[in-house]
């Protein structure tokens, strides 16, 4: 796996319109790296969220990766850091992601959202997750088509039934189809598989941890297939 700093060299055309960032621009920008994304996606207003958010939270990872993870929305704490997946539902991933042999520098992650929306609890201090309307996740498409384009990884990998059914249509059910390698326009290989969150939320250690289990499962295919050796894409 090459270096992040070498790998953010793939350019791509991207015209502005087609990007959500908040001001107009007067013509078509060169958007070539990651970091030209995440920086035109800081200053997004494509849609209301940002106006509760601490800030924009984009994908993270290096720009060769050949897998890509992609979840719902940012939660409280990557809200409040800035990053992907670090806080509960992150650690659950590392965890998973080391017992599946897979190395999470070498992933990239990132969410169908990338501002956190939340309701205030009725009483304390604590945010609670709202989940995205389909107008939030329309709106944020953009920036995910985009890190997509720069990234080409060869093995996509949607956490949840909300990354799911935008990726893979509203009648995708986790349920029925996790764990399944999918075929698609959108990488070589996709797959959707629980979200770390919901594994959080089971209702008894028990189910937790068959959820558990059954998501390392999941990753174990992911590994196997990178393991397979499909060569990185060309820069
Ligand atoms: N849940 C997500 O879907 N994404 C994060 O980044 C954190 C929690």
């Amino acid at each position: 796996m090459s270096s992040p700093a070498k790998s953010m060299k793939r350019p791509i055309h991207q015209p502005a319109a087609a990007l959500p960032h908040a001001e107009a621009s007067p013509g078509p920008v060169l958007v070539q790296t990651l970091a030209d994304l995440r920086r035109c996606a800081s200053t997004c207003k494509a849609c209301d969220l940002w106006k509760a958010a601490t800030q924009t939270v984009f994908g993270e990872g290096p720009a060769r990766a050949r897998v890509m993870f992609v979840g719902e929305q940012p939660g409280d704490q990557e809200d409040k850091s800035g990053h992907p997946f670090v806080g509960p539902a992150g650690r659950l991933l590392d965890e998973a992601l080391v017992e599946a042999g897979i190395d999470r520098s070498e992933v990239y992650v990132t969410n169908i959202v990338k501002h956190f929306k939340w309701v205030a609890a009725q009483r304390g201090k604590r945010r609670i997750h709202k989940k995205p309307r389909q107008s939030e996740i329309d709106a944020c498409r953009p920036w995910l088509d985009s890190e997509l384009k720069v990234v080409k990884p060869q093995v996509l990998v949607c956490l949840g039934a909300t990354a799911a059914q935008a990726l893979l249509g509203k009648t995708f059910r986790v349920s029925l189809d996790g764990g399944a390698i999918i075929s698609s326009a959108l990488a070589p290989h996709v797959m959707a598989t629980a979200h770390p969150a919901s594994i959080l939320r089971a209702p008894d250690p028990e189910t937790r941890q068959k959820q558990r289990d059954n998501f390392v499962r999941d990753l174990r295919k992911v590994a196997t297939l990178l393991a397979s050796g499909d060569p990185p894409p060309p820069l």
